[in-house]
């Protein structure tokens, strides 16, 4: 299958890749898998006290539109509010990759991924805030 221009600079030239630690203050993390490859995505965000996205990180263990989507999302995300980023829609990525059909799940799990890091970031600042910690 030809991959478009976008995906290929994305895929061979990642942008943002690695991890934060994630108990730190403000970083949220989504683990996400596609049952129908068993490629996995790990983002991280990390949030400052304004709940704007100052940075976020990547780590992906899947194919090369997995990998163009994760990249792509943690540039979209920087700057945005936590709300704003939850907005984003995988037909977006898939549109600004041009992914064929048959890698749409690709960018399917880049939204899952952002929507589990943010909901990790709210549960752990609700923790915080009720003065007790998150269990293990
Ligand atoms: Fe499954 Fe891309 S994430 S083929
Ligand atoms: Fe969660 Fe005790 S409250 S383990």
């Amino acid at each position: 299958m030809a991959y478009n221009e976008k995906v290929i600079d994305h895929y061979e030239n990642p942008r943002n890749v690695g991890s934060f630690d994630k108990d730190e203050k403000g970083v949220g993390t989504g683990v996400v898998g596609a049952p129908a490859c068993g490629d996995v995505m790990k983002l991280q965000i990390k949030v400052n006290d304004q709940g704007v996205i100052e940075d976020a990180k990547f780590k992906t263990y899947g194919c090369g539109s997995a990998i163009a989507s994760s990249s792509l999302v943690t540039e979209w995300v920087k700057g945005k509010t936590v709300e704003e980023a939850l907005a984003i829609k995988n037909t977006e990525i898939a549109e600004a990759l041009a992914l064929p059909p048959v890698k749409i799940h690709c960018s399917v799990l880049a939204e899952d991924a952002i929507k589990a890091a943010v909901n990790d970031y709210r549960a752990k600042s609700r923790t915080a805030e009720a003065g007790y910690d998150v269990c293990k």
